[in-house]
C-alpha cells in the first residue's frame, strides 16, 4: 500500500465495506497513525489492540472530556452539554455519576427484562413474516432497540419513534441521506434533553419501576440525579443504546448469510450463541471509534503525541488485530476468549453491555426458531460513516420454519 494514500478518515472509505485491508496495513506498520484531516491538523490512530487497552484505562493522560469523543472538536456551547453526559467526563466526575447509574441499571433489572425483550421480539417477527417480503433494519433491527429503551424508560409508546428520529440526527452527519446542519444536530439534542426533562419531572415523587422513576427517587452513594443529569443521561443511554444495537443485529445478519453454515450451526445449537455473539460482536463492531485529547506529552511506539493532540481508538481495527485473535478476518463463533473491545475498555467500559447481549440472544433464538432461512433480494445499502458501522437498508425475504404458526 502507498501510505501517503491511506486514509482512515474518508467517511466515503467506509461505504462499499469496512476498510479491514488499510486497517492490517497499518497494524503491521504504520500502528499509531498520523492521519491528516481535510480542514488542517489532524489525529492519532490507534489501531493494536494493547494500545485501545492501554489508552482507555488511562484516563489521566487520554481524556474523554477535554473535546469530547468525536474528531471534530465541539464547538464551546456543545462541548458544554456534552460535558454533562457520561462518554465525555473524566474521573472523579464520571466515576460518581457512572456508579449512580449503576445503581439504578443494575444486572437484576436487565435480567427481569427478558420476558418483555421475547414479547417485543416476538411481536416484530410476525409482523415480519406476514409481509413475507421486507427491509430488515427499517422493519426488524431498527425495531427491537428503540422498543427496548422506550419500555425501560417508560417512554409512551406513540413517542418511540422520535427517540430514533432524534437519534439519527445526532449520528448521521455524513451520510447525504440522513446528514442535517450543524444547528439541527443541536437542536435535535436539545428536543431530546427537554423531552427527558420533562419525563423526569412527571415521574419524580411517584413510585415507579423504569429507570427514569429509580433514577429521579433515589440516593446512591450520596448522590441523587437532578433533572438536568437525567436531561443529559436520557439524551446518552437512548443515542449510545438505539444505533449500537440496531448495527449489531442488523450485521450480525449479513455476517450470518456470508458465512455458509453458520446460520444453520445456531440453529442446531442455540447454546453456540454465548460465544457466538461475543464474536459477532467483534466481527461487526457497531462503532469504529471513538476519540480521546492527550493531557501531556507522551511516547508511544515511537511517535510523541503532544499534549492537546486528539487521539483515536479505533475499536474495528483492535478487533481484528491478529496479535491477540488468530485468523482474525473469519467468523469463528466458537472463540474463546474473545477479548474484543467492542464495548470498549476501562473507565468508560460500555453500560449497556449487558442489556445489548440480552437483546441480541433473544433475537438470534427467536430469529433462528422462526425462519428456516433469510434470502437478500439485492445488495444491503451500507451507511456512509467513519463512526457507525450501520447499514440503512437489507431487502429480504423470510422462509418461515415448515409448520410455524404466529401465537
Ligand atoms: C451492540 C451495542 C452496543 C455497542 C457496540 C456499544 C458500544 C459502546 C462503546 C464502544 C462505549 C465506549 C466505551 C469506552 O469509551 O471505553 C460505550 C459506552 C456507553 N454505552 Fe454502549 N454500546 C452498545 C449498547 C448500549 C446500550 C444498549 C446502552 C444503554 C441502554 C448503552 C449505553 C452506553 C453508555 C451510557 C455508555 C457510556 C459509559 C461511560 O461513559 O461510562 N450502550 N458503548
Amino acid at each position: 500500500m502507498d501510505p501517503a494514500s491511506l486514509d482512515v478518515y474518508d467517511p466515503g472509505a467506509y461505504v462499499a465495506a469496512v476498510p479491514h485491508e488499510m486497517f492490517g496495513w497499518l497494524r503491521r506498520n504504520d500502528p499509531v497513525f498520523w492521519q491528516e484531516l481535510p480542514e488542517g491538523r489532524g489525529y492519532w490512530a490507534l489501531t493494536k489492540h494493547a494500545d485501545v487497552v492501554a489508552a482507555s484505562r488511562d484516563p489521566a493522560t487520554f481524556s474523554a472530556a477535554r473535546q469530547s469523543i468525536l474528531i471534530q472538536d465541539p464547538d464551546p456551547e456543545s462541548l458544554a452539554l456534552l460535558r454533562t453526559q457520561l462518554l465525555s467526563m473524566d474521573p472523579p466526575e464520571h466515576g460518581r455519576l457512572r456508579r449512580t447509574v449503576l445503581a439504578g441499571f443494575t444486572p437484576g433489572m436487565v435480567r427481569r427484562l427478558e420476558p418483555r425483550i421475547r414479547e417485543l421480539t416476538r411481536t416484530i417477527l410476525d409482523a415480519a413474516a406476514a409481509r413475507g417480503e421486507c427491509d430488515f433494519v427499517r422493519d426488524v433491527a431498527a425495531e427491537l432497540p428503540v422498543q427496548v429503551i422506550a419500555e425501560i424508560m417508560g417512554v409512551p409508546h406513540e413517542d418511540r419513534h422520535r427517540l430514533s428520529e432524534w437519534g439519527d440526527r445526532l449520528t448521521g452527519m455524513d451520510d447525504p441521506e440522513t446528514a442535517v446542519s450543524p444547528e439541527a444536530t443541536r437542536q435535535a439534542s436539545v428536543e431530546m434533553g427537554t423531552y427527558g426533562f420533562a419525563l423526569a419531572q412527571a415521574r419524580k415523587g411517584r413510585a415507579g419501576s423504569d429507570l427514569i422513576s429509580v433514577l429521579m427517587n433515589a440516593e446512591f452513594d450520596g448522590h441523587r440525579v437532578n433533572e438536568v443529569e437525567f436531561a443529559a443521561l436520557f439524551v446518552q443511554i437512548t443515542v449510545a443504546g438505539n444505533e449500537t444495537t440496531r448495527t449489531l443485529l442488523s450485521q450480525s445478519l449479513l455476517a450470518l448469510l456470508d458465512h455458509p453454515g453458520s446460520w444453520e450451526a445456531l440453529a442446531r445449537d442455540p447454546e453456540l450463541l454465548e460465544t457466538g455473539i461475543e464474536e459477532l460482536l467483534r466481527f461487526t463492531s457497531p462503532l469504529h471509534y471513538f476519540r480521546r485529547t492527550a493531557t501531556r506529552d507522551v511516547r508511544l511506539r515511537g511517535k510523541r503525541i503532544r499534549e492537546g493532540d486528539r487521539v483515536v481508538l479505533l475499536y474495528s481495527s483492535a478487533n481484528r488485530d491478529e496479535e491477540v485473535f488468530a485468523q482474525p478476518d473469519r467468523l469463528n463463533l466458537r472463540r474463546a476468549p474473545n477479548p474484543h473491545v467492542a464495548f470498549g475498555f476501562g473507565e468508560h467500559f460500555c453500560l449497556g453491555a449487558k442489556l445489548a447481549r440480552l437483546e441480541a440472544r433473544v433475537f438470534l433464538e427467536e430469529l433462528l426458531a422462526r425462519f428456516e432461512r433469510i434470502e437478500l433480494l439485492g445488495p444491503p445499502r451500507r451507511l456512509r460513516s467513519n463512526l457507525i458501522n450501520g447499514v440503512k437498508q437489507i431487502p429480504v425475504r423470510l422462509v418461515p420454519q415448515a409448520g410455524w404458526r404466529a401465537a
